[in-house]
């Protein structure tokens, strides 16, 4: 131990890594217990607990090699300030200190080892997509906690199973990490269904592709702008079917997630908002080739086709966004959030959350100003008038995102054809096949309406 001990303090580089490596060994012992503890809740802790801190301490670690190693050199060069010493086993002392080197590896192998298995971990949970790029992933953070999948974590989705999503996830990630460190990252971020896994891989490890949902009903509430916001619900059947549920005539939406059958297509860009050719194969591979009008079949022979999966009409199951500020409200109303026994209600509400705002804190404001001098002096019910701002509030901050540049419809939503083109982007009766066939937009096709 003390010719290592003198090695260290004849040279200073080696000194200072073991100072940094000590100092970060407790510092991260202590963190860890203090977490442990329940005693420390920030979600920044984790950046500094698993990724901060053990960087520094490898950091330390790599300076003792390379403090040895200039002062080895130094040696060599003839500045002799020690003799090279001669590895002898038979030496006591020696063998004190080749232990000592090997304990003190072993224990800093441990703690590595426990700091990459606890970032690894900790970068997979939601808080940490959410809050440490706080402003990158805001939209999608907000409103994931308000849809059906809010305990479906991040990565369940975004990250398949097995080794080699994890290690491709991993990459990714960094290279994000690195463009948000850079301000590189684009707003809106872009839905990147090309790099989602197959999702069999994710939504199949919870949800069972064979099930036959049958038809489902869906009562969808809107309200008016007149004084009692009166309300109208459109009742709908959904076929949804299965895929191997035949019902009626087919099998009804399921159909196109078939094992058996591939519908591929090929979109103009990565919004996919056109789809000018759609091929479907079969089960015993016979294929079948639709074309929107004006294009050319050849023009697809070599373009690489997307097949398919439940994620190219549940493409917003998490983190859904209403497309219009009425339809926003409507839903706030239809949940009681807002309000429907306040006079102009609905009205109000969707004139202050349409409106543009710079800001969070400005949307906020003008809101609560906007209602607040609408109800003033009408003798409405002040516990109603509150509840309204909240709600109103609530609608506008779950839904508008400036610093990310997200507001109402950025991000269309495929399950339907109202706001954005949806189903229609293939089932508008012009898609053709070289039989004349086309993708039907037969309203009957996909659900019974107005029951
Ligand atoms: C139930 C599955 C699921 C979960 C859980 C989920 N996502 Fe997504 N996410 C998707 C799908 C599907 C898309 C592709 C959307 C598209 O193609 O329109 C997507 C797209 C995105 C995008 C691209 C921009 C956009 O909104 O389209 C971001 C960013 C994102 N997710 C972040 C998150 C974050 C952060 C969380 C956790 C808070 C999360 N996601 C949880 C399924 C999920
Ligand atoms: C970790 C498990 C898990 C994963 C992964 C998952 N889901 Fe779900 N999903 C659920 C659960 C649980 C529910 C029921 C939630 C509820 O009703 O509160 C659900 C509900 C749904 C619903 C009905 C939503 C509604 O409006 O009630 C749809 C549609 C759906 N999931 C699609 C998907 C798609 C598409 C994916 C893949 C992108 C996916 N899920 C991934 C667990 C999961
Ligand atoms: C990428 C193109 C594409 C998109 C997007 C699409 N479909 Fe289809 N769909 C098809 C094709 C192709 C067929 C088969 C047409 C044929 O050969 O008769 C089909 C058939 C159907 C059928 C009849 C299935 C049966 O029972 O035989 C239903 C129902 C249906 N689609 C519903 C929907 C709904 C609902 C949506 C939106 C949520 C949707 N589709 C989106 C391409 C698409
Ligand atoms: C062609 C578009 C399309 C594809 C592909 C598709 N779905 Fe659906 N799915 C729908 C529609 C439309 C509904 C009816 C829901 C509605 O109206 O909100 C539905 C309903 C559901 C429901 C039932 C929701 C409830 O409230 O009970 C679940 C769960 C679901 N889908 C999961 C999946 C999974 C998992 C896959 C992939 C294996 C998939 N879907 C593929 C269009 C599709
Ligand atoms: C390819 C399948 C398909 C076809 C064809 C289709 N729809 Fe739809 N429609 C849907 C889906 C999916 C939804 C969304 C259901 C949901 O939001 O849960 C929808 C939603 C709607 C709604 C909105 C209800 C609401 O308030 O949320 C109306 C209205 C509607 N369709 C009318 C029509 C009419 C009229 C036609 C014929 C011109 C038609 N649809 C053809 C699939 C289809």
């Amino acid at each position: 131990m003390l010719w290592l001990f003198r090695t260290f303090v004849r040279n200073g580089i080696s000194l200072l890594g073991t100072a940094i490596a000590t100092a970060m060994a407790v510092l991260f012992v202590v963190l860890l217990l203090l977490e442990q503890a329940g005693l420390l809740t920030n979600p920044y802790l984790g950046l500094l607990l698993f990724v901060a801190v053990p960087a520094a301490f490898l950091i330390g670690l790599l300076f003792v090699p390379l403090g040895l190693w200039v002062d080895a050199r130094r040696r060599r060069r003839g500045d002799l300030r020690a003799e090279w010493l001669v590895v002898d086993f038979s030496v006591p002392r020696q063998r004190t200190v080749a232990a000592g080197v090997l304990a003190l590896t072993a224990a800093n192998l441990v703690l590595v080892s426990v700091a990459a298995f606890g970032g690894a971990h900790y970068m997979e949970t939601t808080e940490f997509c959410g809050q440490v790029c706080h402003t990158t992933m805001e939209p999608q953070y907000v409103a994931h906690q308000n849809a059906p999948h809010s305990r479906v974590a991040c990565v369940e989705c975004h990250v398949g199973s097995g080794v080699e999503a994890a290690i491709e996830a991993k990459l990714a990630g960094t290279r994000q990490l690195w463009h948000v460190v850079t301000g590189a990252v684009p707003a809106p971020v872009p839905s990147m269904v090309r790099n989602m896994r197959p999702a069999m891989e994710t939504c199949g490890q919870c949800h069972w592709p064979q099930k036959a949902h049958g038809d489902l009903v869906r009562v969808s509430r809107e309200f008016g702008d007149d004084e009692a916001n009166t309300e109208t619900a459109t009742t709908m059947v959904m076929k949804v079917g299965g895929p191997t549920t035949p019902l009626r005539e087919g099998a009804g939406i399921h159909w196109h997630a078939s094992e058996d059958i591939r519908v591929e297509y090929a979109a103009s860009d990565d919004t996919r908002q056109e789809i000018p050719y759609v091929r479907v194969t079969g089960p015993e591979g016979q294929v079948r080739e639709y074309l929107a009008p004006d294009v050319e079949r050849d023009a697809y022979a070599e373009v690489p086709l997307r097949r398919m999966d439940c994620i190219d009409c549940h493409n917003r199951p998490a983190h859904t966004f209403s497309s219009t500020p009425e339809r926003a409200v409507d839903r706030a109303l239809a949940e009681g959030r807002i309000p429907a026994n306040l006079p102009f209600a609905r009205r109000e509400a969707v004139a202050a959350v349409s409106g543009e705002y710079a800001s969070r804190d400005e949307a906020l404001a003008a809101i609560a100003r906007s209602l607040g001098d609408f109800y003033r002096g009408q003798g409405s019910r002040p516990d109603l008038v509150e509840r309204a701002i909240a709600g109103t509030q609530a609608v506008w901050a779950g839904n508008v995102f400036p610093a990310m540049r997200v507001t109402w419809g950025t991000y269309p939503n495929h399950i339907g054809h109202l706001a954005s083109p949806g189903c229609f982007r293939c089932h508008d009766d012009s898609h053709t096949a070289a039989d004349g066939g086309v993708i039907s937009g037969d309203c009957g096709l996909c659900h019974d309406l107005g029951m």
